[in-house]
């Protein structure tokens, strides 16, 4: 069995990524910082499943977490183990490094927003490439050959439909997809020069349970289960390759596979769905009507996204298994069962 780093653990998808890698009997460092860019109450309640931790309530702060601070805390099990470290903190990380022999790396800790990277560049530098280069550095001087790096489909803004890894990606509109093509970078080079093994693995627009509260299928359930206006940046029109996170997880597991350096879509590969649509799914599923706010539309947006998967097929024999409507289901089911708490997160 493996013993693996996850690199923002408390995250959306690496809380799913290192909850498989525990199923299939691995052991799992996971770091986060637990920023509070989004209610932290999320992230809790990730950690709390990871720790096993039954009893979890949420505290009544959204920006601060219950697992913030310097203790570490480890899993009733013993194979998993949390530590509220900063990937911007280099010599922190030397001292996990050292003291664990990691199989390999899944770098999935970030700033991950596309609409605060315009407010906000520098945590977007300082986070996702800097900290990039701070594990590959760890990397390279603890000889862990293998990182799965978390990278993104809105690099291929200006593309041609379906997006395809061979597309050159050197026009990223934000700065959130600027500072993952520098991460990119930092790890072609670090491949090249001290011969790293990696996978950049692309996303498509992730959704599921626990998702993320700023990204617009988390709000649009809240919003609508609520009562509350539903905001809607542009004429709906704009369409998103939606993927599953249990298949996402899977895939980014498959990704830690020996590959050299690779660049590979992650998405759902199918006709992609208008977020219009998406909010008509959701009434259906709920049996409530949006009340629809229509808004400017947001200049980072991608009009639309669809990936081009034959590549995961073929390196990793990965495929999404989920459809939209089953992941919308788990993802509505979970929003209900977590009503009472979700109410007050924003
Ligand atoms: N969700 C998507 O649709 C999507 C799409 C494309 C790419 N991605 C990428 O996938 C990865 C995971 O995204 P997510 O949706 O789970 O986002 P998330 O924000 O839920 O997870 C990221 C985690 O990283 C942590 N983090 C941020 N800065 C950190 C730092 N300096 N040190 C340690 N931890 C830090 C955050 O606290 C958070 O828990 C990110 O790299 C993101 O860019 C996500």
């Amino acid at each position: 069995m493996a013993f693996y780093l996850v690199t923002g653990v408390a995250g959306f998808i690496a809380a799913r990524v290192a909850e498989m890698l525990l199923a299939q009997g691995h052991s799992v460092v996971g770091v986060d910082n637990l920023n509070d860019y989004y209610d932290v109450r999320l992230k809790d309640y990730r950690l709390a499943r990871l720790l096993g931790e039954t009893g979890w309530r949420p505290g009544g702060d959204a920006r601060r977490a219950q697992y913030a601070g310097r203790q570490r805390r480890t899993a009733p099990h013993g194979r998993f183990v949390f530590e509220n470290v900063d990937v911007e903190d280099l010599a922190a990380l030397e001292k996990l490094f050292r003291e664990f022999q990691f199989t390999a790396v899944f770098n999935l800790a970030a700033r991950a927003g596309v609409a605060y990277s315009l407010e906000n560049p520098h945590v977007y530098l300082t986070t996702n490439a800097h900290g990039t280069l701070n594990l590959l550095e760890c990397q390279r001087k603890f000889s862990v050959k293998k990182m799965v790096l978390a990278s993104t489909s809105s690099l291929y803004a200006g593309s041609e439909l379906p997006f395809h890894e061979d597309q050159p990606v050197n026009t990223p509109l934000s700065p959130y997809a600027a500072s993952k093509k520098a991460a990119e970078l930092f790890a072609y080079s670090h491949h090249k020069m001290h011969g790293l093994d990696i996978t950049v693995a692309r996303y498509f627009t992730v959704f599921g349970p626990a998702g993320r509260p700023d990204m617009s299928l988390f709000r649009f359930i809240q919003w609508i289960e609520n009562g509350r206006p539903v905001q809607l940046f542009g004429d709906g029109k704009q369409s998103r390759d939606f993927t599953f996170v249990d298949d996402i997880a899977r895939g980014t597991i498959l990704a830690a596979k020996p590959v050299g350096f690779e660049v590979i879509n992650f998405g759902g590969g199918r006709s992609p769905t208008t977020l219009g649509e998406v909010i008509g799914k959701i009434e259906n599923a709920l049996g409530k009507k949006a009340l629809v706010q229509g808004l400017p539309p947001m200049a980072a947006d991608i009009k639309a996204t669809r990936a081009d998967i034959a590549k995961a097929g073929r390196l990793l024999g990965w495929q999404p298994q989920v459809s939209f409507d089953d992941g919308l289901a788990a993802t509505i089911a979970w929003h209900r069962e977590n009503h009472e708490w979700l109410g007050a997160v924003n």
